[in-house]
């Protein structure tokens, strides 16, 4: 099948940014490994049945960004235990993105098959008996509750050693898993109310991602290097600067994206009738006709590429989409000038510049 045509959005994008990989990144990556091969010999030891379990976690730890694990590294300058605190955010992640997708109900993650569809698939070609997805979604959900306690392991290793910071570190921890789950559960709530103030879906933003995407890693990683007060209050505020201008470009690819680059699928976002901003902008200034296309569309679980571009010219037509390259636009030279007065050394500083620039212009 060919790709959809995609009606471009009505600003001219930058190129998205190529970033250079902080150091230590390659031993997240071991860490996790490390995690996965252990917990899958539990696993296996408990009987071949969670072969699939094990190859499933592990198939899908690989392929992601390793955003949250690349802030928490440049803002922890070296610190000891900063790779097993990244390797923690990224297994957090994880298990925020296996319940994500079942919640979203969504087949494709990282370009694979979401964990659910997995378990799914196997329940019907072993011809077991009940419900395939309703199979599917149970597997997961335990899958899903396994990353979050292989997460909280690394977290422990990460702050094991070091005292007063790794209780700093603790901190911004247990505020994040909150948060997050706080935030997917807003989101869930705005879908079933069927309508979101936009007071409510930026709270959504904010909380189901922006803060466990940047704000969070960055503060934690700066805790562990023992960061002052000071220092950590600037890596707050542009967290959410740059988390919030993270999640509006998710909000735009979720729409306008290629699913062979983001790995996600394309048409979800509007089947779901995500309430994002993007769509809270369109709404707003819809004239009749526009909204009846909204009305049709958003939340309709048989739409079909045709109703994809139909929802994709109306985002562009009522100038949403312009509103939300410039809002990202303001965030990102905002962090650019609040990095300027940070106190860091020139070697961080660069890093995060091209983070920044990664969250915000980036294709996938
Ligand atoms: C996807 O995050 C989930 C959101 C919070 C929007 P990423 O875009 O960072 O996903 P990966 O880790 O690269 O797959
Ligand atoms: C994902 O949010 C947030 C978490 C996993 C906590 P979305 O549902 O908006 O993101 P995608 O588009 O599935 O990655
Ligand atoms: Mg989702
Ligand atoms: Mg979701």
């Amino acid at each position: 099948m060919s790709a959809p045509a995609v009606a471009r959005p009505d600003t001219a994008q930058p190129a998205p940014a190529t970033v250079t990989a902080p150091a230590g990144l390659d031993e997240v990556d071991r860490l996790l490994a490390g995690v996965l091969r252990r917990e899958s010999e539990v696993l296996l030891e408990v009987g071949p049945e969670l072969a699939a379990m094990a190859r499933t976690a592990t198939d899908l730890a690989g392929g992601g960004k390793r955003i949250r694990a690349s802030f928490c590294l440049v803002g922890a300058e070296g610190a000891e235990g900063a790779p097993a605190a990244a390797a923690a955010l990224e297994m957090f992640h994880l298990g925020a993105l296996v319940h994500d997708d079942v919640m979203d109900r969504s087949d494709l993650r990282r370009g694979r098959p979401t964990a659910h569809q997995r378990f799914a698939a196997d329940h019907r070609r072993e011809g077991l008996v009940g419900d395939a997805a309703g199979h599917g979604d149970a597997v997961a959900t335990l899958l899903g509750d396994l990353c979050f306690s292989w997460a909280d392991d690394l977290l422990c290793e990460a702050i094991s050693s070091a005292g007063e910071r790794g209780r700093a570190a603790r901190e911004v921890w247990q505020r994040m898993r909150t948060q997050t789950m706080a935030g997917q559960y807003l989101d869930l709530l705005a879908q079933a109310r069927g309508a979101a103030p936009a007071e409510l879906t930026s709270r959504v933003l904010r909380y189901k991602s922006a803060s466990y995407t940047v704000e969070h890693p960055l503060v934690l990683g700066g805790s562990l290097a023992g960061g002052p007060a000071e220092l950590l209050a600037g890596y707050a505020e542009l967290g959410r600067g740059v988390g919030e201008a993270f999640q509006l470009r998710d909000d735009v690819l979720g729409v306008f994206g290629d699913s062979r680059t983001t790995g996600k699928p394309s048409l979800d976002d509007v089947r779901e009738g995500k309430h994002t901003v993007l769509v809270a902008h369109a709404q707003e200034r819809a004239t009749v006709s526009q909204r009846r296309v909204l009305d049709r569309h958003l939340g309709d679980p048989d739409l079909d590429l045709a109703g994809l571009e139909a929802v994709r010219a109306v985002l562009t037509e009522t100038g949403a989409v312009r509103r939300v390259e410039e809002r990202i636009d303001v965030l990102t030279a905002d962090a650019h000038d609040l990095l300027a007065t940070l106190p860091v050394d020139p070697t961080v500083r660069a890093a995060l510049s091209g983070l920044v620039d990664a969250s915000a212009w980036r294709a996938a």
